[in-house]
């Protein structure tokens, strides 16, 4: 089966600015796929090559075959894009925006069952005769994914659809994108929120300016960082922590001390010993597993995200 997304060694430049290098993966038919990295990583350039937005230095993408530079007719057919820039028309509404991009694919009235029911969906039924510019922020962002829907693109790629948008708009849409998912599309999503990255999508690649530093399975990428947290709720708060101790300390405040283990390197049964030695009593512990934020710092060496 051909990949929905193939990325081939592609460069891209804004004068000296490598923007993107040498940047190559795939995405498989059906991947509900997670494009991370921190703020001017590269994400949005790649997803603007992607729509015909920006032009490659080298190199190519292909989606389901078709090359998005040499056959963008048949490229675009297959492809929905949602971009991160709020950009529309505000002369239409609603309705008529969805209309005339439909149009633009070649479909007849016919498509307008499927218009209503998207605009069921994203609830912009109330709005549909509301002219674009009276619109709010958030019904914006509805109307860009309804128009990216409107000719059922095989492969769905949405550039931080929930970045600035309330919490329970990104409940919606979190919702509505996973029934798309499981409907059959391809879905590569890039975030900011590495919660949301890791509880939907199945393999993650993250950029950090403008190169693929980890591609891989999302349970694998989480595996891959090999700390856990222990929560200490100690006795009392007066007493020196031994030196062995004090250089695995995440936090330490009042009765709450925090240490970071290392998976293999790091004995539970050592840290207990020497916490007993120095008469360290404490009436509660928590463990924390790694979420993929401990990742994604440990991986690019900050917490811009
Ligand atoms: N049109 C442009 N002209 C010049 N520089 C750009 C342009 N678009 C993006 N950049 C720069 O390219 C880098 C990658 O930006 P972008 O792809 O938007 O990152 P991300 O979406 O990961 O935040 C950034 O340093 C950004 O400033
Ligand atoms: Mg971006």
């Amino acid at each position: 089966m051909v990949p929905a997304v193939t990325i081939s060694h592609i460069y891209k430049n804004y004068g000296r600015l490598e923007a993107l290098c040498d940047v190559e993966f795939s995405i498989a038919q059906g991947c509900f796929f997670g494009l991370l990295g921190p703020n001017g990583a590269g994400k949005s350039t790649l997803i603007n090559i992607m729509a015909g937005l920006a032009r490659a230095g080298q190199g190519s993408i292909n989606v389901m075959g078709y090359d998005v530079s040499k056959q963008w007719r048949q490229a675009r057919q297959v492809l929905g894009i949602v971009p991160q820039e709020l950009a529309y028309d505000p002369f239409f509404t609603v309705r008529e925006m969805l209309r005339l991009q439909s149009g633009y694919f070649g479909n007849d009235r016919t498509n307008y069952p499927w218009i209503d029911e998207l605009m069921e969906r994203l609830s912009l039924n109330e709005k549909a005769d509301v002219n674009l510019m009276r619109l709010s922020g958030g019904m914006k962002r509805r109307v860009l994914i309804a128009q990216a829907l409107v000719h059922k693109p095989k492969i769905i790629v949405l550039d931080e659809p929930t970045a600035g948008v309330d919490v329970e708009l990104r409940k919606v849409l979190w919702e509505f994108i996973r029934q798309l998912h499981k409907n059959g599309h391809t879905i590569l999503l890039t975030t900011h929120y590495l919660e949301e990255a890791e509880s939907l999508c199945d393999r993650i690649a993250i950029l950090d300016k403008g190169r693929l530093i980890a591609l891989d399975t999302t349970k694998a990428l989480l595996g891959r960082y090999p700390y856990r947290l222990f929560h200490f709720t100690l006795n009392h708060t007066d007493k020196d922590l031994p030196d062995s101790i004090k250089e695995k300390v995440e936090s330490f405040s009042g009765h709450e001390l925090t240490l970071r283990l290392h998976r293999d390197k790091d004995r539970i049964s050592h840290i207990l010993d020497a916490l007993h030695s120095a008469n360290i009593t404490f009436s509660d512990l928590k463990t924390d597993d790694p979420g993929l934020e401990d990742v994604f710092i440990a991986l690019t060496g900050n917490n811009h995200v």
